[in-house]
């Protein structure tokens, strides 16, 4: 038994006491923990580390980030002023705490199992943690500092402004509220939030003094003297609504500036997107107001789902430099498998795996975790035994894999907050590619192109689903505006959502409208169309416009295309009796191509397993 501070390290149970509570440790924490109570005191380098757990397997270094990260979590450990584990950074770590020998408590009839800490893990966000704790020494020295955290749904605010928090040891006084859609109307409701948790934790005594003296209004809707038991005023009720009225912003200002004044408070409030007036203009004065204070707030929102009042706030403080901003963008590829790695808790993955994922979930960590958890609902991701690593069913897909239900009735929430007509052209935009131009869903809607036009621009500056990506050069050299779904996952969900009947539709008027435009020239375009023919079941036409499409192919010398494009024109031919009057030519011109090959035995042609990615106009 090894002690450091009021741990004992049971090496024989491999789990850590604290007192006479034993704390469950997984194998891998256990021992990197074993390995540093080893040897206390001096520079344990990555490379070390790594050689002495996982000898002859390659494992990401990253992957002791991870497990220093849980360790120091279950130890109480603050990675900025280190009691146990010291980080040296780009070189290893160092066990700083005296070590003896030691045993667990005395008199202990029966452990009391407490069962592992789940760690919340925190990958690839490392630059922005520490853009965010570059702030609190200008904090701690009364400079106040307001940021303004953005990105998508479900790319990690939270997950980083819970990191902050978790790093701000008990001198700072953390306060957390969050809006809720629907919500809205109710007046501060995540400022009230926020004082309520920070009234109920150990900084609770000073803030309600400060409140009680400065802002006495304010402990009214907290429920502390009973009125509205902690609802937050609502806009439309006459004696709520006149609570609120009483609420002065400046009054809570110079509480939580006193209380700033005593130790580093750290305000953050999540999802503006959806705050109500009143909580945008207590920000706006928190981040104007000249007094030093040793405040900072942290405001976080989805940049394209923000509407004007926030959009005008951000821009007026940005102008006057009176707030910073931090945009996360998707992780990086290696982050991901990071992720992935933890959540499976294996170090190494199958690189068709975390290929797959990675290209799915673009980089979003919800996305991530959410499609990891679907295949392995979904039985396509499975462990033989508890001790085995993961491995891809044999009948695993990509193209079959389906996206998690939550997935899809997250994004279907979103699809009915548009109107009909809305929904209708972002359908339509999915039936192309996860770009498409706005002539395509004029087509496919029957309608003229210039209204199209408007109505596209101006969903692009309402819903995030969509942005403007540049334009189009038609043939008669005019130009259409070009768009691109801000998540593969948006257009797959727009482009199931419709029924097949009207899918069809869509793909043909896009087909037919290409061969309008490239009037005389519809060899050029053949490809494009054969898919639309194709994706609507139209076999006969989807069969010639291959062939045209091979013609094509072939005037450009490009012999191995044509032959690949008329072995899909005769597999549609001999799959499909309304296109077998093309087979007899399809086949005369491969024997010319001498590329003949007649299709796999059992090779089918499975058109309903074909995913709209393919569908692509170049
Ligand atoms: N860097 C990360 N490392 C590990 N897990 C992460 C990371 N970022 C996010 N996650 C996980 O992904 C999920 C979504 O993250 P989070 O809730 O922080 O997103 P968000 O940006 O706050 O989304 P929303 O706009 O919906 O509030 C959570 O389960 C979170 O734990
Ligand atoms: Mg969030």
């Amino acid at each position: 038994m090894k002690q450091f501070g009021s741990f004992v390290l049971d090496t024989a149970n491999e789990c850590l006491w604290i007192g006479s509570a034993q704390i469950a440790l997984q194998p891998k924490p256990f021992a990197v923990l074993r390995y540093l109570v080893d040897n206390p005191g001096r520079l344990i380098t990555h490379d070390e580390l790594l050689d002495a757990l996982w000898p002859e397997t390659f494992v990401q270094p990253q992957v002791l980030r991870t497990y220093m990260l849980e360790l120091r979590k279950i130890l109480g450990d603050d990675a900025g002023q280190p009691r146990f584990i010291q980080t040296l950074p780009k070189r290893g770590y160092c066990f700083v705490a005296p070590v003896t020998e030691g045993s667990a408590q005395r008199g202990r009839s029966k452990p009391v199992p407490v069962p592992a800490v789940e760690l919340p893990r925190l990958v690839g966000r490392d630059r922005e943690l520490a853009r965010l704790n570059a702030e609190l020494p200008r904090v701690a020295s009364g400079e106040r500092s307001i940021v303004f955290l953005s990105g998508e749904a479900g790319i990690g605010k939270t997950a980083l402004t819970d990191a902050l928090a978790r790093q701000a040891d008990e001198s700072m006084a953390v306060a957390r509220g969050q809006c809720v859609p629907g919500l809205e109307r109710e007046l501060f409701y995540p400022v009230l939030e926020a004082l309520s948790g920070l009234c109920a934790s150990p900084h609770g005594e000073a803030a309600c003094q400060a409140l009680a003296r400065l802002a006495p209004e304010w402990l009214v809707p907290l429920g502390r003297y009973g009125a509205a038991q902690g609802r937050g005023p609502v806009v439309g009720d006459p004696t709520l609504e006149a609570v609120g009225r009483e609420l002065m912003p400046g009054n809570l200002c110079a509480a939580l500036e006193e209380l700033a004044a005593a130790g580093p408070l750290l305000l953050v409030l999540e999802d503006l997107q959806w705050a109500d007036g009143a909580t945008l203009n207590l920000v706006s004065a928190l981040a104007r107001r000249r007094a030093p204070a040793q405040l900072m707030v942290v405001v976080t929102f989805r940049p394209r789902s923000a509407a004007g009042e926030l959009k005008q706030l951000r821009h007026d403080l940005l102008l006057k430099h009176a707030c910073a901003e931090l945009a996360l963008t998707p992780l990086s590829k290696s982050a991901v498998l990071e992720l992935l790695a933890c959540e499976l808790k294996q170090e190494s993955l199958l690189p068709r795996l975390a290929a797959f994922i990675f290209r799915r979930s673009e980089g979003n960590p919800l996305f991530t975790i959410a499609i990891l958890n679907h295949l392995i609902a979904q039985g396509l991701l499975v462990q033989r035994t508890a001790a085995a690593p993961w491995e891809l069913a044999p009948d695993f897909d990509e193209s079959t894999a389906g996206i998690p239900d939550e997935l899809v009735q997250m994004v279907e929430l979103e699809i009915e907050r548009l109107t009909a007509e809305e929904q209708r052209l972002l359908e339509a935009g999915s039936l192309m590619s996860v770009a498409f131009p706005a002539w395509a869903v004029a087509a496919a809607l029957a309608k003229e192109s210039n209204e199209t036009e408007e109505a596209c621009e101006q969903l692009a500056r309402k819903a995030h689903f969509v942005l403007q990506a540049g334009q189009d050069e038609l043939p008669d050299g005019s130009l259409s505006a070009f768009y691109a779904f801000s998540h593969g996952i948006y257009r797959e969900v727009l482009w199931q959502r419709q029924g097949a009947a009207r899918r069809a539709r869509g793909h043909i008027r896009i087909a037919e409208r290409l061969g309008q435009l490239f009037a005389g020239r519809e060899a050029h375009v053949a490809r494009e169309m054969a898919m639309h023919y194709e994706a609507a079941g139209s076999w006969q036409r989807g069969a010639g416009a291959l062939r045209a499409a091979a013609q094509y192919a072939r005037e450009r010398h490009a012999q191995a295309e044509a032959a690949e494009l008329l072995e899909r024109a005769l597999r549609i031919a001999d799959h499909h009796a309304e296109a077998q009057d093309e087979a007899r030519a399809l086949r005369q011109e491969l024997g010319a191509l001498q590329v003949l090959q007649a299709p796999a035995p059992g090779k089918t042609f499975k058109r309903e397993r074909r995913r709209p990615e393919s569908l692509t106009i170049s």
